[in-house]
């Protein structure tokens, strides 16, 4: 489980939560709902070490990730993985989308030399990618792909959370239902947890077992 404790988190001058706690329980799906400028992906910055607390501190597992007096422990951290809204942003558009995995897989070395592909194929398969697909340029995929690749990329790390902030709202109604219907799928395939992080309350109704609102700088739980 990840418990948000008592947090405080400003730019500059500017509080925009204000000591909120949460929790995000393991091998479920948490809503994460508001409005736009409510302060959803400033929240899901602090998981991910990009913005420090000002109050609180954030536990895993009863291990503290990060405080407002220790900074962000990263090596825990990438067992925090998230997908975004913009499906093609993270995507080097020169760049084959095979290539694309391999430079991750080396980089953190996540498998040995002659391992790679079969790494590759595992990840892709899961998020029903073809084999076709994952030789193209991003410019010749859909967005549909384009976020499947992110969160096969993001299932490469094997987190413990996945946070997917506002990771569908580009894709038409449908492509929207396919890609959290797969992520349920490998939910409850994997044991991980899900931060689905939205404006779309009707959307968090569907697919969360708990829902979190963010409102007037404050966290409240709502299911
Ligand atoms: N890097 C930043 N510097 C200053 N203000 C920011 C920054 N990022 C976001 N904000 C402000 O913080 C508030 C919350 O933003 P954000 O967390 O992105 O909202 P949401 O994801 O719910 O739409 C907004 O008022 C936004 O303008
Ligand atoms: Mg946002």
């Amino acid at each position: 489980m990840i418990s948000i404790e008592d947090i405080s988190l400003s730019y500059r001058d500017n509080l925009i939560i204000s000591s909120a706690s949460m929790e995000i329980k393991n091998n479920a799906v948490t809503a994460l709902l508001g409005e736009s400028g409510a302060g959803k992906s400033t929240v899901a910055r602090l998981l991910t070490g990009l913005l420090t607390p000002e109050t609180g501190r954030v536990m895993m597992d009863s291990q503290l990730l990060v405080s407002s007096s220790q900074k962000y422990d990263r090596k825990k951290g990438l067992s925090i993985q998230m997908v975004q809204q913009h499906p093609y942003l993270s995507l080097d558009p020169r760049q084959r989308i095979s290539d694309g995995f391999l430079e991750i897989i080396r980089y953190h070395h996540m498998a040995e030399k002659g391992k790679e592909k079969e790494l590759i194929r595992e990840v892709t398969e899961a998020v029903g990618l073809g084999a076709v697909v994952i030789n193209h340029l991003p410019g010749q995929i859909s967005g549909g792909e384009a976020q499947r690749v992110s969160l096969a990329k993001a299932l490469l790390f094997k987190p413990q959370l996945l946070i997917l902030d506002e990771a569908t709202s580009m894709l038409d109604v449908s492509t929207q239902a396919n890609v959290l219907s797969l992520v349920k799928r490998i939910r409850e395939k994997s044991g991980l947890s899900v931060l689905l992080i939205t404006h779309d309350s009707e959307l968090s109704e569907t697919y969360s077992d708990y829902i979190y609102r963010i409102e007037n700088k404050t966290i409240r739980r709502e299911k």
